[in-house]
Parts: structure tokens; sequence; C-alpha cells
């Protein structure tokens, strides 16, 4: 965590400014990166450790080292784990279980693919290509034609050419980042980005991707499954020195560790459906925001079932589709659709020979109250 985060940061207990305890750090100078220590509330005096410089910004710290300690253990030494913690954790640590399902946000596999997904692009070598053996000249001609036009790309228009000429936008913050991506897209166009997320191997591999902070993993992307899950290394324009502009964290969108009503822009991409209570994405960025702040959502609308249920006995009889939903809990929660693409296609490449395709709804909405 860089010190110049720590103004934005609050207690996702009670939202109190937090103080740093016990700072280990890498440099001297105006902008620091604090690599360990714990952060704590002046309120509640409720601590969140900060572990290879990720902070950790969850109410619950023991649930959270318990079930993320696949992605945490990939990154931390055990015995940085704070002491209280560390027997359940060392527990968790042995009954980590390799899964072939691929939604686990803290697996090596899934994290390669959002490595993918938000720093790669087709101006350089061909990562999609297999190693060995024939390529897909379907799978070639799709990524070439719609990977780098993705919503990362309508996002930069809107908010370079668009929405920002007299640069109105200076500070933003995402939910539910993973790895960041997006700051790259923003960079030099806004003063600061934040983003913070509840996957631990995302904001540790974005802080590396993003900020250039030392990461020891290598950086690879799946191939032929045959040679193993994450085969081929990519080569990737790593920053040599961060100056305080953009910094992830660990939190949760439902006790959003950051500090309310001073950002220009709030960004959620694809996590509105993953929500169990999807009105509190909407609720989130709102209360992030300054009056008369943006928000932009986006998502391909692939509800849990139990989820659509419930999300249904709320809307009106009027809105039918997911994309209506959509806007109408944002209109709910005090915003007003601006901008919208319907139907956005969105790559997501899973190894040489698979790739998905999302077409996803994409829209900016003012903040109204
Ligand atoms: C489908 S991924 C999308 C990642 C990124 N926004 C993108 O569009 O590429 C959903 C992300 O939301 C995160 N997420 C899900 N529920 C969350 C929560 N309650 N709080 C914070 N992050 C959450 C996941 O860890 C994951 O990184
Ligand atoms: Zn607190």
């Amino acid at each position: 965590m860089l010190n110049t985060t720590l103004p934005k940061l609050r207690c996702p207990s009670c939202t109190g400014a937090l103080q740093v305890l016990n700072p280990r750090q890498t440099a001297s100078g105006e902008v620091i990166e604090i690599t360990s220590g714990e952060l704590q509330c002046s309120s509640c005096s409720a601590n969140y450790p900060i572990l290879a410089g990720v902070a950790l910004l969850v109410t619950d710290v023991h649930s959270y080292l318990v079930e993320h300690v696949k992605g945490i253990s990939q990154v931390v030494a055990d015995s940085d784990i704070p002491a209280a913690f560390r027997s359940d954790y060392l527990e968790a640590k042995e009954e980590i279980e390799i899964e072939h399902i691929e939604e686990d946000l803290e697996a090596d596999r899934v994290i390669s693919l959002y490595l993918a997904n938000h720093y790669l692009n087709t101006s350089g070598e061909e990562w999609w290509k297999p190693q060995e053996g024939s390529q897909s000249t379907l799978i070639s001609s799709l990524i070439r034609e719609h990977w780098d036009h993705g919503p990362f790309a309508t996002i930069g228009a809107w908010v370079d050419y668009e929405l920002n000429p007299q640069k109105q936008i200076q500070t933003v913050v995402e939910l539910g980042c993973g790895v960041g991506g997006l700051s790259q897209t923003l960079k030099g166009h806004v003063r600061s980005y934040l983003g913070f997320d509840s996957s631990f191997a995302s904001i540790a591999l974005g802080r590396h991707l993003a900020l250039g902070v030392p990461y020891s993993k290598r950086l690879a992307i799946p191939n032929d499954l045959l040679a193993g899950p994450v085969t081929r290394e990519v080569r990737l324009k790593i920053p040599r020195s961060f100056d305080g502009s953009i910094d992830l964290v660990v939190g949760d969108i439902e006790n959003p560790p950051i500090i309310r009503g001073i950002f220009d822009l709030s960004v959620a991409l694809n996590a509105l459906d993953m929500m169990p209570d999807p009105r509190v994405l909407p609720e989130a960025q709102r209360d992030l925001l300054k009056p008369g702040g943006i928000a932009i959502q986006s998502c391909p609308y692939i509800w849990h079932e139990v989820v659509a249920r419930d999300l249904r006995e709320l809307l009106p009889k009027t809105v039918k589709d997911s994309a209506s939903a959509a806007e109408w809990l944002y209109e709910q929660s005090g915003f007003e659709i601006q901008k919208k693409v319907d139907q956005l296609p969105w790559l997501f490449f899973k190894h040489v020979r698979q790739l998905e395709i999302y077409s996803v709804q994409l829209f900016l909405a003012h903040k109204t109250k």
C-alpha cells in the first residue's frame, strides 16, 4: 500500500479514519510503499494487516485469511500472517485443493486469464497462438477483430474524449477491479485511480502490473493445457516507479474500505451479477461519488438463479430483461442513465482452443441525489 493512499481509506466496519502501525517500507521519499504493518481504526480500534504490500481491509480478517489462503499463500510468507490467525490459516493451507472449476478468484489459472484480459493487446506478439500444433483461424480472427475494443476501450473514449475535455474527472474509484487494468487506460487522463477487490491474488498481481511493486511469481497465461494450466510466459512493460496516482487494495463492495463522497467517477465492471443483493452495488457506487459524480457499470448478467428470483420480486412488471433491470436498479439508487452500449463484445481467452464471447451492457449514469 502506498502511503499516499491512506487518506482515501476508511475502516470497513465503521468508516473511521485509519492510521498505520509498525510499517515496514521499501524506500524513502514522498511516495512510499508500505510492504507490511497494520492499519488501525481510530474509532473502533479494529486492526487490518498489510501483507506483501496488500492492505487487507475487510470486516472479518480471520475468515478472509482462511477463505483466501490459496491466493495469499502464493505471495505471503507464513511468518508474516498475524500470529493470532496463523494456526487456522496454516490448517486451511494444508487443505488447499486444485479444483477443475474456473470460478475460484484466488486460483492461478483464473488470475492469469484476467492478466491477459486486462494487460495484453493484439499489437505485439501473438500470445493466443499455440506454441505447438495448429492454430484456430476463427479464434485468431475474433481476437484480432474484437480484443482491443471491449469495455476498457469504450470507457477510455468516454472519459478521454467525451466527458473530460476540461479534466473535470480527476479522481476514480473502481469496485471489484480485479487486476486493475482500467488504471492503465485512464492513466494520464485522470489524477488518481484507486481500485479494490475481494481477491487477494488479483490485487497482488495488479499492484505489480500497474505500479511496478515487486512480485515473486512469473507472468504467464494458458496456452495448450496439455503442457500445464499456465505455461506461456508473457513480456509486459512493468512500470519502473510509482508516483502515488494508482493503487489497489483488498476490500469488499458490501463494506467499501474507502472514504465516501470524494470521487468524480466510480466504475464497476462485470460485478453486478456476482452480488447476492445487486442493489448494494449502485448504492456503494453512489456513496463513493461526489454530488453530480458519474458511475459506469458493465455486465453480462449471468445471474445466479436465486439472485434473479429475488430481483424479479423487486422489479416493476414493465421491466423484463436484465439490461433494463440494471438500469432500474441504478435509477432507484439516484442515478440518471446518460450513455449506453447495449451489446458490447467482450472476449475472454481461456486457452488456445477456448475463447469465450460475452456481450455486455455498458452504461454511464450521473448521480442526481
Ligand atoms: C467477473 S470479475 C470482473 C473483474 C473486472 N472488474 C473485469 O471486468 O475484468 C468480478 C470481480 O469482482 C470481484 N468481486 C466479487 N464480489 C466482490 C465483492 N463483494 N467485493 C469486492 N470484489 C468482489 C471478484 O473478485 C472479481 O475480481
Ligand atoms: Zn472502525
